[in-house]
């Protein structure tokens, strides 16, 4: 049996959820005025997306919420965390609100909490409005200033009831993926030339957050992708590899939202306090703004020193010796407890409650999926064990409730404790569902 034989170690209260996010799961791109996103015109160009797959029909989710909603409640859970389609709300980026795609999110929001479940939305999860990419995307400052009108439509709407906002999901692996190496919409290829789009998505945050706030939001977050880092080795110059790693994938993101600062970007030839898209008062904006901090985990990283003329100061290694997922991702789940604790030691009183906002792994396409209740079981604990060393960690979302669009990877990584059949819909919750229904259901107070 896969399953932890103790209770896991987690506070009276703890959050149980799924996550989703729009463009992976809902289709129906040219539905109810819905406006092109980035990722529609990038899966459209050949060799982009694994097998030519979009997200256009995805897991017609736009048309079978209600499924969804009953599998959620069903599940058992007490949060779902979904993303709102930027481009269903203002199909061009910019300017008066689509009703159609408002009243979608409000059918949801209301479905969900007639079930007794939180509503998460994420309001930005990499599927900018093309119009927008048309204008320079994340690398143009105004971006910033179209995402706070965008929130504030969509707050003026659901803010009666959604009282936890997640901002922004990624905003390093979006920066990275979609603006430095290009294996992402909107596909730039720019390396170190990306940094603005990292500090644009912060501003976007920071400029949110006020417009959150007062339309009653009590909890904003980020959900941040972060990555326990190891040096290779123990020479200087791995270490020194290592040190440059972690600055990029994790404080670069992290540093700003929590400290109010750039971390030392020296490695990477910067003046993190002189950067020149950073102007006066953006760091007091995205400062302090967050009441939590969204935490995806799903594997450490092995770092080594870069080649001497390479453009980046670190080369990614292999972990061996663990199991793998079907996308050949290393399962550590002790890794997120190093994640953890290594949070609440360097940011110590600065660091706010945290939420797991996605963890999980792609298996094999059946129903039976012994790997998951694995990974799950052992990430959660994890979580406990974290929980345990002092780590207030107050809930955790499985990636992902449905198999969905897996980005560039389209339809070949199996993320869902439900199999989605793409050829018709069906849904079916595979055995993972089933153990963490009566594990939830166990650890829920009387
Ligand atoms: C993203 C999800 C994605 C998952 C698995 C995260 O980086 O937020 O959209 O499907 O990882 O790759």
């Amino acid at each position: 049996m896969t399953s932890p034989t103790t209770p896991w170690d987690l506070p009276a209260g703890f959050s149980w959820g799924t996550a989703t996010a729009a463009y992976q799961i809902e289709g129906a791109v040219t539905e109810d005025g819905r406006g092109p996103s980035v990722w529609d015109t990038f899966c459209a160009e050949p060799g982009r997306v694994r097998d030519g797959h979009t997200g256009a029909i995805a897991c017609d989710h736009y048309h079978r919420w209600a499924e969804d909603v009953a599998l959620l409640a069903d599940l058992g859970v007490d949060a779902y965390r979904f993303s709102i389609a930027w481009s269903r709300i203002q199909p061009a980026g910019r300017g008066r609100p689509n009703p159609a795609g408002l009243d979608f999110y409000d059918r949801l929001v209301d479905a969900l909490i007639e079930r007794g479940i939180t509503p998460t939305p994420t309001l930005f999860h990499w599927d900018l409005p093309q119009a927008l990419e048309d204008e320079g995307g994340w690398l143009a400052r105004d971006t910033a200033a179209r995402f706070a009108d965008y929130a504030e439509h969509v707050a003026a709407r659901l803010g009666d009831r959604v009282r936890t906002w997640i901002t922004l999901n990624e905003p390093f692996i979006h920066m990275a993926w979609g603006y430095a190496l290009g294996v992402h919409a909107p596909g730039h290829t720019l390396l170190l030339d990306a940094l603005p789009a990292a500090h644009h998505q912060l501003l976007g945050h920071g400029l949110a957050a006020p417009v959150l706030r007062a339309a009653g939001a009590e909890r904003i977050l980020v959900a941040n992708n972060l990555t326990p880092v190891r040096a290779a080795s123990d020479s200087a110059e791995d270490r020194a590899a290592a040190a440059a790693y972690d600055t990029l994938h994790n404080r670069l993101l992290t540093d700003p939202l929590l400290l109010g600062r750039y971390p030392d970007l020296s490695a990477y030839g910067h003046d993190s306090t002189a950067l020149p898209f950073v102007e006066p008062g953006d760091l007091d904006l995205i400062g302090g703004s967050l009441t939590g901090l969204g935490v995806n985990y799903y594997n450490p990283t092995v770092i080594a020193a870069g080649a001497p003329d390479a453009p980046l100061p670190f080369t990614i290694g292999e972990i061996t010796g663990v199991p793998r997922t079907a996308f050949d991702w290393p399962v550590v789940p002790e890794g997120l407890t190093t994640l953890l604790t290594g949070l609440g030691a360097y940011y110590a009183d600065a660091l706010p409650p945290i939420w797991i906002t996605e963890n999980g792994c792609s298996t094999a396409e059946g129903y039976d999926d012994p790997e998951r209740i694995a990974f799950l079981a052992g990430h959660i604990a994890a979580v406990g064990a974290a929980h345990k060393a002092g780590i207030d960690v107050r809930g955790y979302f499985v990636w992902s409730l449905l198999d969905n669009f897996e980005w560039a990877e389209g339809y070949h990584q199996r993320f869902g404790l439900v199999h989605v059949d793409f050829a018709t819909g069906t849904r079916t919750p595979r055995a993972s569902y089933r153990w963490l229904r009566e594990r939830i259901g166990a650890g829920r107070p009387e």
